[in-house]
């Protein structure tokens, strides 16, 4: 067997645990196994890919493995876990330079070569994996910033702009096709394409709110994917066209996953404009509360709690601010413990960003077994005795499927009004994300408890813990 084969099925091999990993990620039961499978694919790449080419020595090597190393395991380790998609962020900005350098790199090894012209896959690839990753550098860049609240968090609408990033675009293109047919000047062109695609980076994604940036995040990781595919295609490697095409998939499939459950369309977030902002069609906050909110008390809940066959809990935006997921497992620990039957209910964009939810609540140690998807969740509301909103208003808002003008109008919801007894933790009854009112806190099921999260759930655990020694 050659070189090149054991290099090729080494790349297969690491395919194999990459999709393997992929696929243990969709269930928060084995997404940690397939994170590890998925890192094990990746070691394979890196060292046969080391093994490989004559890039740099393995001195020079070391070093950046050390560093960047250190680097990765200090932010890893010191991350809040709320400021997870800045991380996020920064990683697929450094992935999409790196393809881009990357590219430039052998540009630049070509042309001074043995005279021979390149082809038009390698010039194709490496004009393609400029654009796409200097753009998702700019673009990830704003978008950390955005979160992190160095940038505005407002849509920035600057006039024209639609016309300017389609003739950036095209400008880059023309670019692109400058470098395919001369490549003997590459520099000017290639440079063109980078500074380009900073400039559209920054114009595309600043528009957009501070509240949809997850979406824009997971849009750049599927960018960062594709400028590797292509940076792969500039050296022909295998391993990186696989890997490069899977998180080119990956981002794009989680894309359209929160857009759907926000009901809303890529264009709609990618417009910007949305979130924040009060609701356009639909009746007003005094219209749907006046006079008939029913205020409570840990006391009065814990009395409601004591006698229920089935608590489901319903984390949303408020539970992740409040940090109350450890709360919430101890007032879990209690209900158990009188023989009450517990779940939690997930819905997809519950939060700010994909898995929001599952993971505060697995830092607080709730078993997997216990985080029921929306689908699954629905049906059993109607034999739920207790159904405790805890920070959440718009993925429990009922005007989703009643009114067809309302911001989330078709959003799929979870229908925790089918349940018995309503209670909602929250401070006030000021809107959530879609910026409307929601008259399931008027219902003549719901019981309100306003209360920061973490303070409202541990008064309901001494409550209810009194409730039952009494
Ligand atoms: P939201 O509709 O945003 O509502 C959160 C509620 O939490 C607010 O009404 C707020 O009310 C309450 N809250 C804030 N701090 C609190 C605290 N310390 N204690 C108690 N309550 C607190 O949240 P949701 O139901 O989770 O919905 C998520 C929204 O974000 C959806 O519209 C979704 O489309 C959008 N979104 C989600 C994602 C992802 S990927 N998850 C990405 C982009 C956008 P008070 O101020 O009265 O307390």
């Amino acid at each position: 067997m050659d070189t090149q084969t054991i290099i090729n099925a080494a790349y297969l091999l690491a395919a194999v645990l990459f999709i393997t990993g992929l696929k243990g990620l969709t269930k928060p039961k084995t997404a940690v196994r397939g994170n590890k499978i998925g890192s094990t694919g990746m070691l394979v790449a890196v060292v046969v890919t080391l093994f490989d080419q004559q890039i740099l020595s393995y001195g020079m090597i070391l070093v950046g493995l050390v560093v960047g190393g250190a680097i990765g395991a200090v932010l890893a380790i010191k991350i809040q876990m709320t400021g997870m998609p800045q991380m996020v962020a920064i990683f697929n900005g450094f992935g999409g330079i790196a393809s881009a350098l990357v590219a430039g790199a052998a540009l630049l090894e070509v042309s001074g070569g043995p005279g021979e012209v390149p082809g038009a896959q390698f010039l194709i690839a490496s004009g393609i994996s400029g654009l796409i990753g200097s753009l998702t550098f700019t673009g990830s860049f704003i978008a950390f910033g955005k979160l992190q609240g160095i940038v505005t968090t407002d849509s920035v609408l600057l006039p024209g702009r639609h016309v300017l990033n389609v003739l950036l675009g095209i400008v880059a293109i023309g670019a692109i096709i400058m470098l395919v047919t001369d490549p003997t000047a590459f520099a000017v062109p290639y440079l063109a394409i980078c500074l380009l695609a900073f400039v559209l980076g920054v114009l595309l994604t600043i528009p957009i709110g501070g509240a949809d940036m997850p979406v824009v995040i997971s849009l750049l990781n599927s960018y960062s994917g594709l400028a590797a595919a292509a940076t792969g295609f500039v050296l022909s490697n295998n391993g990186l066209i696989i890997a490069g095409s899977l998180v080119g998939a990956a981002g794009i499939i989680l894309t359209q996953i929160m857009c759907k459950a926000m009901n809303r369309s890529l264009l709609n977030v990618l417009i910007g404009g949305f979130g924040g902002e009060a609701g356009g069609a639909g009746s007003s906050a005094d219209d749907v509360y006046g006079g008939k909110v029913t205020t409570s008390s840990p006391e009065e809940i814990a009395m409601v709690l004591e006698d229920a066959q089935r608590v489901v809990f319903v984390p949303g935006y408020g539970m992740a601010v409040a940090q109350a997921q450890h709360g919430v497992k101890q007032l879990a620990n209690v209900l158990e413990k009188q023989g009450t039957d517990v779940l939690y209910a997930i819905h997809p964009v519950a939060g700010r960003m994909p898995g929001h939810m599952n993971v505060l609540l697995a830092e607080a140690d709730v078993p997997y077994d216990q985080l029921i998807d929306m689908e699954e969740i629905n049906p059993m509301f109607a034999e739920t005795d207790v159904a405790i909103v805890i920070g959440a208003n718009d993925v429990v808002n009922p005007v989703a499927k009643t009114d067809p003008k309302s911001p989330i109008a078709g959003m799929p919801i979870l229908d925790v009004d089918d349940a018995r007894t309503v209670v909602v933790i929250k401070r006030s009854l000021s809107p959530g994300f879609a910026g409307i009112p929601n008259p399931l806190f008027a219902a003549d099921n719901t019981l309100m408890l306003f209360a920061d999260a973490k303070a409202g759930i541990q008064d309901m655990v001494t409550a209810l813990k009194e409730t039952i020694d009494a």
